[in-house]
């Protein structure tokens, strides 16, 4: 079969992709379905083929594999950001534990799954989203991405995934930017003002903040802007204004300033109170975010005096919920900001035994074996490519008794997998734990123990 770019074809869905796509194989063919889940035997047009997939819009569901139910949100199938609404979110926790098994089964390894760890707040989870301003028939809109476009935004009327706190910013935003005649950055001209609004909540403190992002500089309407969003959501603590002068449609800039409050708010997990501010990573839904640390503890299984290491540490979250067993844990991070967060998140939660160094993971594994440091467990909590092959290689010369790999990638987890069993570890234990209710993101974590 040689498929024609607009053909119909019929096929039933067998798997999913890490992007959470239907995946179907026919006449030797792979099929990357969008909207089509395992189960399902549906008609698709073909569209274009990338790296021997050929990728196909759904027309028709001949034969729902699952139950579809209506989806909450009046946004869904036009937002970039929920997938799956129309599962019942059950169904969504079983689908990603069966991504996970066919990531890591694609490479040959298995091993017993642990029940997964649901979210028990499937919607109005998020503590962080970023929306984007965009332009229609010479209007202001903001909200976020129309699904699969990078330059189209849809006008936001509520979505569920952060608080209502943060639907009555939006509306106090785009009700301001109008009124006062605001121009919209614009990405083919690199002109305008507007690009983005970044809400961060503390769902455990309540605090939220506001992170106006726009291309130039102070702008006359800008502390105005500031009180109507404070009038709209007494929740806003902090409101800061960052610039991007670059032509990289981001949300972070050059300059950050402080217009009201002290330019970071606090979030609670469990015991451990942090600060985020504007840049740091924090992860985005702190209820499970609990589970997920708790898990990790759990897994290390850390007895008293013995030694830890939190690779790509980043605020330190990990480090201190290690602490809690042990009182040596060494934190590597990158970024310079990051490592400083997280020597004041133990400083202001009274945590000991917590160092933190600032550097490239490849580079301070070389340096720990070096000085002949040896660690009983290595917590892993690398960014969503995996870790980079010589920080792999890194961790293995370090040989830890017990590494704890925490991703958001079964793609990437499963390459690296292979590679530590290869290297003489045995995975003992694995679960996922999911931080991403509606999204076919998946957070697993997996305890390699070494072998003799
Ligand atoms: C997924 S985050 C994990 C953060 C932390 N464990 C947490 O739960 O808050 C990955 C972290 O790795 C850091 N990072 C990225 N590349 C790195 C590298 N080459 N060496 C060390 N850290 C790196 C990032 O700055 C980021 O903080």
């Amino acid at each position: 079969m040689n498929p024609k770019r607009n053909q119909v074809v019929e096929v039933r869905i067998e798997g999913l992709g890490s992007n959470g796509r239907g995946l179907a194989r026919a006449e030797g063919l792979t099929f990357s379905v969008a909207d089509a889940l395992p189960g399902d035997r549906v008609q698709a047009r073909v569209g274009r083929v990338r790296e021997g997939i050929v990728e196909a819009r759904m027309t028709a569901m001949l034969e729902p594999g699952l139950r579809r139910i209506p989806a909450v949100c009046a946004h869904f199938g036009t937002c970039g950001g929920c997938l799956w609404q129309e599962v019942s979110y059950e169904d969504q926790v079983h689908l990603k534990a069966g991504m996970v098994r066919d990531a890591l089964g694609r490479l040959g390894i298995e091993f017993p799954f642990e029940d997964a760890t649901a979210a028990a707040e499937p919607f109005f989870y998020r503590n962080k989203m970023e929306f984007s301003f965009g332009q229609q028939g010479g209007e202001v809109v903001l909200g976020l991405h129309v699904r699969g476009k990078f330059d189209q935004v849809f006008d936001l009327q509520r979505c569920h995934l952060q608080s209502e706190a943060s639907n009555r910013i939006v509306d106090a935003v785009r009700a301001f930017a109008r009124s006062a005649g605001l121009r919209v950055y614009d990405l083919m001209s690199h002109r305008g003002l507007l690009r983005f609004v970044t809400v961060r909540e503390g769902k455990g403190t309540g605090e939220m903040m506001v992170n106006l992002v726009t291309s130039e500089d102070p702008f006359p309407e800008r502390e105005a802007m500031a009180q109507a969003v404070l009038k709209a959501a007494p929740e806003v603590v902090t409101f800061v204004h960052t610039i991007n002068r670059r032509k990289a449609q981001v949300a972070t800039g050059e300059e950050t300033t402080v217009l009201h409050g002290e330019g970071f708010i606090r979030e609670r997990l469990e015991e451990f109170t942090f600060r985020i501010s504007p840049a740091s990573f924090f992860q985005t839904n702190p209820r499970q975010a609990e589970r997920l640390y708790d898990l990790v503890a759990e897994y290390a299984d850390l007895l008293p005096g013995e030694r830890a290491l939190d690779l790509y540490c980043g605020t330190g979250a990990i480090a201190m919920f290690l602490a809690r067993r042990t009182g040596s844990v060494l934190g590597v991070e990158s970024s310079g900001e990051a490592v400083r967060d997280a020597l004041r998140n133990c400083a202001e939660n009274r945590v000991e035994g917590c160092r933190f160094v600032a550097g490239d993971a490849a580079l301070i594994l070389k340096q720990l074996r070096k000085q002949g440091e040896r660690f009983d467990v290595a917590a892993v909590d690398p960014p969503r490519a995996g870790m980079h092959s010589s920080a792999l290689q890194g961790l293995i010369e370090l040989a830890p008794p017990r590494i704890v790999y925490v991703s958001c990638n079964p793609e990437a987890l499963a390459t690296d997998v292979s590679r530590l069993t290869a290297a003489g570890y045995r995975a003992e234990r694995a679960r996922l734990v999911d931080l991403f209710p509606q999204t076919a993101h998946c957070e697993v974590v997996v305890k390699l123990v070494k072998r003799g």
